[in-house]
């Protein structure tokens, strides 16, 4: 690709679409967000252009997390699929889409996790794949547990899928979280609400989906995810 194809640029995030450096209720951002103005640079070659990853580079896609072991995990077995699209609705195709979560009982597989929850000998909570022609992803998983935090008294994450993308340059990485609807903690979960624009946080938010549900199997939850758009050349008008 040459810089002439790349160099327009890619969108700012609209105000109020992103989360907060600082909102107080989320306590760790009053100690990590910047003092000072944030400056705005030029997007040069450097978050313009990113790394391309292809099969040959992750291996063999990890879509399947519930056959990883000798035994499938504990907990409802559930479809996470979507489309990768720019904020113009193009697809994005072979982007890397990673995925990480706790397991049903809302432990993650992690040494830091010391949650008084069992961990499942059956589950690692990890998967991978780059998406399709069509900018499609699919994930069999189970539907992850809530799990307590110290954030505040009595404080409570909302089910949730961490999800990672780089898209085609480093101005469109994304490392973001899948929340499921209905979910009683989310009016309460700091994280979720420190991006103030209530459309941006029904974005987090993936659909139940009778479409990708199976019979018998697996319910199915559509997330479709949004990355940064370029400016795109507008299309000639003639009278
Ligand atoms: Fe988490």
């Amino acid at each position: 690709m040459s810089i002439n194809e790349v160099d327009r640029g890619y969108h700012r995030p609209a105000p109020g679409t992103q989360p907060e450096h600082l909102h107080p209720a989320y306590v760790s951002s009053v100690k990590r967000a910047p003092t000072k103005p944030l400056v705005t640079i030029p997007q040069t070659i450097t978050e313009i252009t990113g790394p391309r990853f292809s099969s040959k580079d992750i291996g063999p896609p990890i879509t399947d997390l519930t056959r990883q072991h000798q035994q499938a995990p504990l907990g409802e077995r559930i479809i996470v699929a979507g489309r990768v699209l720019d904020d113009e609705a193009r697809p994005v195709p072979h982007t890397l889409v990673e995925l990480w979560q706790a397991n049903a009982a809302g432990r993650y597989l992690h040494p830091q996790d010391q949650h008084d929850a069992p961990l499942d000998p059956n589950f690692t909570g990890f998967g991978c794949a780059l998406t399709d022609d069509q900018a499609r992803y699919r994930f069999v998983t189970i539907r992850p547990g809530c799990y307590p935090w110290r954030n505040h008294n009595n404080a409570w994450r909302p089910a949730h899928i961490h999800f990672s993308l780089f898209g085609p340059a480093f101005a469109t990485r994304l490392v973001t979280q899948m929340y499921f609807p209905g979910d009683p903690l989310l009016a309460s979960d700091p994280i979720f609400n420190c991006t103030a624009d209530e459309s941006a946080r029904q974005r987090l938010i993936a659909h139940f989906d009778w479409d990708s549900t199976i019979p018998e199997t697996a319910l199915g939850y559509r997330f479709d995810i949004i990355l940064r758009g370029r400016d795109q050349t507008p299309v000639e008008h003639r009278d």
